[in-house]
């Protein structure tokens, strides 16, 4: 069994001996270079790759999907960015910042496409894992289009976040790990249990992304902090602090959400602390946890094997980056 560390580390080398890109035209594929390299942390790779060595010693079509997996993601950040108008990716400036809005379009077309290319490599279960990467690439449209609509919204319920979240980010964690299953001849039980594990730990990431969005580090984080704040994003912070908040306190949500001068994002933070959103959060994310950890206590495989798994979602929650 191999740790996150290790495995990220040989996905690296993976990627740096056979880029998925190919040289011309170079306006086209050193932006989708460019950010591929820029690391990230390789946490769907990774679920993926561990998931199927929990059955088997890591075999190729498992490569083949962690590599797909990884370029859907990043195709997916490509045009959340455009849509979000986030100025920085991986701590370096984003496509459609650094190169225009239209590579930021086609990097991203055309990312999503080397994905299924890599996926096509896939021989065993191919028609399971395109219905079920097909079923996830369509949720994550989805849940995208959801997290626009509510910006305009402030009557968001937490049930309609918790869906919206589940649907954007939560299902992409939980394919990873599926797919890492179905590749390894290991269909049924196990691998819905994995993909169970995968949802809860990805509402945990998403809620653990929101809160790093407000409170986290921009330098260690390498995204802009309060991005969700100045779009007026339906986090959980926000939902929260609007249902926690006495008269005044809503009054002053109400008002920031209509206005956008300097100090927007300093007076909501305030906000959302004095409204005990924050500890919320917090708890929130402790709460999937536990539930994701029970998920995979429910996974048939003896625990020793399933501990690099435990570790990589130990550091997801406690990550700050
Ligand atoms: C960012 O994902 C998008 C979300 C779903 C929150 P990651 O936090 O995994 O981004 P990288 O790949 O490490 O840059
Ligand atoms: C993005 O959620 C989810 C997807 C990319 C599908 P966010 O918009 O919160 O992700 P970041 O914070 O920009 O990475
Ligand atoms: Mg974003
Ligand atoms: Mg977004
Ligand atoms: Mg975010």
């Amino acid at each position: 069994m191999h740790s996150f560390q290790t495995l990220a580390a040989s996905f690296e080398e993976r990627l740096s001996k056979y880029p998925p890109f190919p040289e011309e035209p170079n306006t086209l594929y050193e932006p989708c270079q460019y950010l591929l390299q820029l690391g990230g942390k390789r946490v769907r790779p990774v679920l993926c790759l561990m998931a199927n060595e929990l059955f088997t010693e890591i075999s190729e079509d498992a490569w083949h999907a962690a590599l797909g997996i990884e370029l859907f993601h990043n195709f997916t950040l490509i045009h959340d960015d455009i849509m979000d108008k986030a100025p920085l990716r991986r701590g370096n400036p984003t496509i459609h910042a650094r190169n225009g809005l239209t590579a930021g379009i086609l990097c991203g077309d055309v990312t999503c496409i080397y994905a299924y290319e890599s996926m096509a490599n896939i021989t065993t279960a191919l028609p399971q894992v395109l219905h079920l990467f097909n079923r996830t690439a369509i949720e994550v449209c989805e849940g995208q289009q959801l997290d626009m609509d509510y910006e305009t919204r402030s009557d968001v319920t937490l049930e309609e976040y918790i869906r919206m979240i589940t649907l954007k980010t939560s299902v992409l964690l939980a394919c990873s790990l599926k797919i890492g299953a179905l590749v390894s001849g290991g269909l049924g039980d196990n691998a819905n249990k994995l993909y169970a594990f995968g949802k809860n730990l990805g509402l945990a990431f998403q809620l653990q992304d929101d809160y790093l969005d407000a409170f986290g580090d921009t330098t260690k984080l390498g995204k802009q902090n309060g991005g969700d704040i100045l779009a007026n994003k339906k986090t959980f912070l926000l939902i929260k602090a609007l249902e926690n908040a006495d008269a005044g306190q809503r009054k002053g949500i109400e008002e920031l959400l209509v206005a956008d001068g300097p100090g927007k994002v300093q007076e909501m933070l305030a906000l959302f602390t004095a409204t005990g959103a924050d500890t919320a959060c917090r708890d929130a994310v402790t709460a999937y946890s536990k539930l994701a950890f029970e998920c995979l206590e429910d996974v048939a495989i003896p625990s020793k094997r399933k501990e690099p798994l435990a570790e990589l979602a130990h550091y997801l929650l406690m990550r700050d980056r």
